[in-house]
């Protein structure tokens, strides 16, 4: 059978059939999920029993893997997974579910965040790819909303208040929503603030998009309430449900999105049990700031 794709949203989403991504791929079956990801923004595919290293393999058609360093607060010697792939569940090293009061738990709370990954490094990622390798009993569902369509509904005032705008991005505006607020001097660092266009356009299909994610925290030029207060109206607007899929896990499922159009959040779960899902991140290719205005 051939890959093909439904879609499964009534404006994006699809859901991939006919092709086993623990193998290796044809350049004719890459190119289809490259389409289908401009097209759709977020493809799921079900029952795909990899391996990290399959996991990785798969990432790479799509592009170079992110460098996970400066992503989080996790010392090497904690780390769980090997260097490329991304821990997003809630476990530890011993394969237990992380301590309530764990810093690297509470950091991965501003997960539940409507956010972009990696909107918080000067080039920003591609796509990403979680597969579930351990699904929790209650709740944990990832929630995806549409920025193409988000910018689409705008009415034509505000999207020339907005098209110029440059935003402050960092992991340490995120997890200060929560009232994360203390960084060690390396942290602080390494989540330095990094600038990101409001309005991004598309490199293939040259569409527009939002560009928000909950590391935003301030607009160049504006005053802080006013920025702040404008990032918010604009994420509830994209939020709205019309914008919105609600994946619902089964095992051995794996989600791929395009972040330079998309938000995502996982929902609360039952964390004395285990969530075991493992990101690949393909890195983008330029800073937006470089991206001349349509
Ligand atoms: C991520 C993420 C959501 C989830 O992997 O980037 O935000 O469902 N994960 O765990
Ligand atoms: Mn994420």
């Amino acid at each position: 059978m051939s890959l093909s794709i439904r879609q499964i949203h009534p404006v994006f989403v699809g859901e991939v059939s006919g092709v086993d991504i623990t193998r290796p791929l044809s350049p004719e079956e890459v190119a289809a999920v490259e389409a289908g990801m401009d097209r759709y923004a977020v493809l799921v595919f079900h029952d795909q029993k990899l391996t990290d290293d399959q996991q990785m393999a798969f990432s790479r058609n799509f592009g170079a893997l992110e460098d996970a360093r400066g992503g989080n607060i996790t010392r090497p010697e904690d780390k769980r997974l090997q260097v490329g792939m991304n821990d997003v569940s809630n476990l530890g090293r011993d394969g237990r579910p992380l301590d309530r009061d764990s810093r690297v738990r509470l950091f991965n709370l501003g997960n539940m965040l409507w956010h972009s990954d990696s909107s918080f490094r000067a080039t920003p990622a591609k796509y990403s790819l979680l597969s579930a390798r351990g699904v929790n009993p209650t709740g944990g569902n990832t929630e995806f909303a549409d920025m193409r369509a988000a910018y689409d509904a705008l009415d034509a005032g505000l999207k020339g208040q907005i098209e110029d705008l440059v935003c402050e991005h960092s992991l340490m505006y995120s997890r200060g929503s929560l009232g994360m607020l203390d960084y060690s001097e390396e942290e602080r660092a390494m989540f330095r603030p990094v600038r990101q266009r409001l309005v991004r356009t598309h490199p293939v299909t040259a569409r527009k998009s939002l560009y928000l994610s909950s590391h935003a925290g301030g607009i160049v030029g504006m005053p802080m309430p006013e920025a702040r207060i404008l990032l918010r109206d604009l994420t509830e607007h994209a939020t709205q449900s019309r914008f919105v899929y609600v994946h619902t896990w089964r095992l051995w499922d794996l989600v791929m999105w395009d972040n330079r159009q998309m938000m995502h959040r996982v929902r609360r779960y039952d964390e004395s049990q285990p969530r075991d899902m493992r990101r690949t991140t393909v890195a983008g290719d330029a800073p937006t700031t470089a991206q001349v205005p349509a």
